[in-house]
């Protein structure tokens, strides 16, 4: 009979059109940074949506916020689905938002069906996940597993010099109920690819076997500032050229090292003048892989080359780890359930591992968690360009609504 159910894509594209209103900007690009008032619009939003749905919400001291609903037997832990709505300051209109949107568009058909569910069912929205306005990233997911104490979450400095916890008390979401105390029965979050695989090889659907280790370092390389013109070029401790050859070196390293990825994605010069040969470079380094004893060398191999280039540059070095999170395995139950999912959908589904990070991860380690990943057009994330063809956002949801009532257990209509 749950065979018979049927989301609506079209409501779904709706609600992620409105949603992607919220922080736009000139460029077409979404910038909704965590705790910024972009995000507070998109929580009320959120929170609205909820309510409509007649769901119980709670906001935790980390701004996460969780709606429940139904469940035949509320002694039951919730089965949660869930995801983010932060983003880069440069993103599109999916990552994230379609984890949460396509969650309540579960609960939506589910509630239009008068369907009930033995367990719970409950919707995460974590905070910050994306870490570019406060790392690490995956930070509301972290707290809520335990991974962070809520006061050293609260303390974080972010990019732009705010405190996290003013900033979560100035939109209105610092909240009282007690972090992590929320204990589901599993978490399922679905998500765009990020990447070209699923697209590329044609296929609808990805059981995301896990998730990359993720290292994050900040690189200050410390020089003397001088004349441009007057310098000697073999007189000068230029940070400029120790930070390029240290861009260089993250490439041939990860070029090296079987399925790393390395980049440079933040670098700033000072004083950053035209004539005067750069006194600092600071830049991050962002390090993953699925194996942690290769993520490990990588680290080495970019340790090694920092001390050798700062020598050689004659300039100070320090380093800054910022994130350091190991590769996450999902839970096999999950997958073979998603699988099966996909399978009852009469759709291509493939094992793959994310090379995002995702608050499913930090979730892996309260209760088994898994992913489901529809393509990405072009692989292109990160970028207002982010798209995935309607047919395949639709099918992510049905997939997700099909997991969520195996795990869940349908106990008939109302
Ligand atoms: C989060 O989006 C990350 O993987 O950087
Ligand atoms: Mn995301
Ligand atoms: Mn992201």
């Amino acid at each position: 009979m749950t065979r018979m159910l049927r989301i609506s894509g079209e409501r779904l594209q709706g609600a992620l059109k409105g949603f992607a209103e919220i922080g736009r900007r000139e460029d077409g690009s979404i910038c909704r940074l965590a705790l910024s008032e972009e995000d507070r619009r998109g929580r009320d939003q959120i929170v609205t949506w909820m309510q409509e749905l007649q769901m119980e919400i709670r906001v935790d001291g980390m701004g996460n916020i969780f709606g429940l609903w139904g469940g035949a037997d509320p002694e039951l832990s919730p089965v949660m689905m869930g995801s983010h709505i932060d983003s880069v300051a440069t993103g599109g209109p999916l990552d994230g938002a379609y984890g949460v949107l396509g969650a309540l568009e579960v609960i939506r058909t589910l509630q239009d069906a008068g369907v009930v569910t033995e367990h719970p069912l409950a919707i995460g929205v974590f905070t910050n996940e994306e870490g570019v306005r406060y790392t690490p990233d995956m930070m509301g997911s972290l707290v809520h597993a335990g991974g962070m104490p809520l006061e050293e979450a609260l303390a974080v400095r972010g990019v732009d010099g705010s405190l996290l916890g003013e900033e979560l008390r100035r939109i209105g979401y610092a909240g009282t109920y007690p972090c992590g105390e929320l204990h589901p029965f599993a978490f399922l979050e679905l998500h765009v690819e990020q990447g070209p695989c699923l697209d590329q090889e044609g296929i609808s659907l990805g059981a995301v076997s896990g998730v990359n280790g993720i290292s994050w370092q900040e690189v200050t390389l410390e020089g003397v500032p001088n004349h441009a013109g007057t310098t000697p070029m073999d007189m000068r401790a230029d940070a400029g050229i120790g930070a390029a050859r240290l861009i260089e070196e993250v490439r041939r390293i990860a070029e090296s090292i079987p399925h790393q990825k390395g980049t440079c994605g933040m670098l700033e010069f000072f004083p950053n003048l035209i004539n005067v040969v750069p006194q600092r470079a600071v830049f991050t380094v962002d390090l993953r892989n699925g194996d942690n004893r290769l993520l490990r060398r990588a680290e080495e191999a970019f340790a090694s080359a920092a001390e050798r280039v700062a020598r050689e540059e004659g300039l100070e070095l320090s380093r800054r780890q910022l994130v350091r999170f190991d590769p996450v395995a999902f839970h096999e139950a999950l997958l073979e359930s998603i699988e099966a999912a996909a399978a009852s959908l009469g759709c291509s589904c493939r094992r793959i591992l994310s090379g995002a990070g995702h608050d499913a991860q930090m979730m892996a380690r309260i209760c088994p968690a898994a992913m489901i990943f529809v393509p990405s057009k072009g692989g292109i994330s990160h970028n207002p360009r982010e798209e995935t063809h309607p047919e395949h956002l639709a099918l992510g949801v049905e997939a997700l609504l099909e997991t969520v009532l195996s795990l869940a257990g349908n106990s008939g209509t109302e």
